[in-house]
């Protein structure tokens, strides 16, 4: 790269905040590339699928190649891409109705869609195929979990015309370990891959293809999404498998953490909510507080500390945990609110607590955006129980609305939030350790002693109100990764 030019980096993502969302990474996607534009010296642009939620949002798009290939034994060869103005930087969309006109974007409630492997497979091939369409030869590409992994694969193993990635380097951001994409070997000869990398070294694992293993092993660097994170995938009771694999890399693995969107997620401003309100005036929030208690039938003048959860239903999020505490928990004078979509099995425990316990357990199953802004708004407190968390975005929303966040103490969380100490007023939260129903149990106890109660209160509220996580200071730390990555030797045969 001469000196004056600036670097070209593009994000492969499958999800993507507006256009097509099921959690965090879709908040990361949209966001982080939008503020590392604002640095002169990087040229960023974004490519995924190109969705059916995409295509019912209907954003203003651009037809930008009709009709491009991909060179693979797979059925569906042929895809065409549409161009995105998001804030700040451009998106591409990858095209093939045959794959990605679906009403989920990874699998309906019953499970994942069964030709996964060979979705994500074309989508990371294509999403190559498109960057060379577009003659952008980046610097950096940097992916994001399993579903584009594979792309450091052919980058590693197929040949591209012209070394057209010659010079690029590869950083892959694990937002989530546990999910990995695994298949059957059968999907490495489907996806045009040589059967020679079904083997521990490259991606086998246990019997199957490892999608997330092409971006641990072929990338120049590996990130995830807070520090803690980075360091508990390195043992047994995180690694999910991987933990050698990651100890080996750990001088090229680095945690940094996720920032919020200050401006898309403001109380000052949010469209969602009935009332707005700023941290020298939160007169609005009661007003907030109000809606949602009336959303959920309950009497909109009660002064019972309402408690919320936004959420994925996944084993993840520690739903097995609240189920065993919820007779304990609702004994508390106190109204659980939840919003969650997922697992069907969790769906259906959370319908048979909300049905015994339908005076103070309120209980959604949508995905619906405005609805969680209204709970991060409206809620005294925000609970969350994960078994583990990479990052966690709902506790930086929650203290970004003035709610109190009560949370497990891993991962992104334990960087995020800290234990409220009432002899010096310092702290934005409450955490317990255990994965436990005792913990959990406590740990509310505590948060609840300080409701309402001053001089306590609006020093908790307002720590939460004063918290900085912006984007600006992650944006500069990509930056920082990237410049370094670039003075290391590239390493692929493309
Ligand atoms: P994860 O990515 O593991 O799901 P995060 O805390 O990083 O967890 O991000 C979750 C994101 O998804 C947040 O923006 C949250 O508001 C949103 N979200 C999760 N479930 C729902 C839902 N049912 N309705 C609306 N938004 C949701
Ligand atoms: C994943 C993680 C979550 C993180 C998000 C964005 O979905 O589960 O903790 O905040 O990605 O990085």
């Amino acid at each position: 790269m001469n000196a004056d030019a600036r670097m070209k980096i593009v994000f492969l993502t499958p999800e993507m905040a507006p256009l097509a969302k099921t959690g965090g990474l879709a908040d990361v996607a949209g966001a982080l590339p939008g503020y590392l534009s604002r640095n002169p010296r990087l040229e960023v642009i974004a490519v995924m699928p190109f969705h059916r939620e995409v295509r019912k949002k209907n954003p203003p798009l651009k037809q930008r190649f009709p009709q491009l290939e991909v060179k693979w034994p797979g059925q569906e060869k042929s895809f065409s891409v549409y161009e995105f103005q998001a804030d700040g930087f451009r998106v591409y969309l990858v095209d093939n109705r045959h794959y990605f006109d679906r009403d989920y974007l990874y699998g309906t409630p019953e499970g994942d869609y069964p030709d996964n492997g060979q979705r994500f497979a074309f989508f990371s091939l294509a999403a190559l195929e498109t960057l060379r369409a577009l003659s952008f030869k980046p610097d950096i590409i940097h992916a994001h979990d399993w579903q584009s992994a594979l792309s450091f694969a052919y980058l590693r193993h197929l040949r591209f015309p012209d070394g057209f990635f010659a010079e690029t380097r590869l950083l892959f951001t694990i937002h989530n370990l546990a999910y990995q994409g695994l298949f059957p070997p059968e999907i490495l000869t489907q996806a045009g891959l040589p059967e020679r990398l079904f083997n521990p070294e490259d991606l086998e694992f246990y019997g199957r293809v490892n999608y997330l293993k092409a971006g641990l092993f072929y990338s120049d660097a590996i990130s995830t999404v807070s520090p803690t994170y980075s360091q508990e995938i390195q043992t047994p009771e995180f690694g999910c498998g991987l933990e050698g694999v990651l100890r080996k890399r750990s001088d090229r693995l680095f945690g940094i953490l996720n920032g919020i969107d200050y401006q898309e997620w403001n109380p000052e401003t949010d469209p969602a909510l009935p009332a707005h309100y700023s941290k020298n005036d939160l007169a609005g929030k009661s007003v907030c507080r109000m809606e949602l208690l009336r959303y959920f039938n309950f009497p909109v003048e009660s002064t019972r500390p309402v408690v919320g959860l936004v959420s994925r239903l996944a084993g993840q999020k520690g739903f097995d945990l609240l189920v065993k505490s919820l007779d304990d928990l609702l004994k508390k004078e106190l109204y659980l609110i939840i919003l969650g979509t997922g697992e069907a099995e969790i769906q259906n425990l959370l319908l048979q607590a909300q049905n015994k316990y339908p005076d103070r357990f309120g209980l959604k199953i949508a995905f619906d955006d405005r609805l969680a802004r209204l709970i991060y708004a409206g809620s005294d407190f925000f609970l969350i129980p994960s078994r583990y968390e990479p990052c966690g975005l709902t506790q930086m929303y929650s203290l970004r609305y003035g709610t109190v966040p009560v949370v497990r103490s891993t991962g992104g969380l334990k960087d995020t939030v800290s234990e409220f100490n009432p002899a010096t007023l310092r702290g934005n939260g409450f955490l317990f350790q255990p994965y436990q129903t005792e913990a959990l149990l406590e740990a509310v106890g505590r948060a609840l002693t300080f409701y309402r109660k001053e001089p306590f209160w609006s020093r908790l509220v307002a720590n939460g109100l004063n918290c900085d996580f912006s984007w600006e200071k992650s944006a500069e730390d990509y930056f920082q990764l990237y410049s370094r990555m670039l003075t290391w030797p590239a390493a692929r045969s493309s």
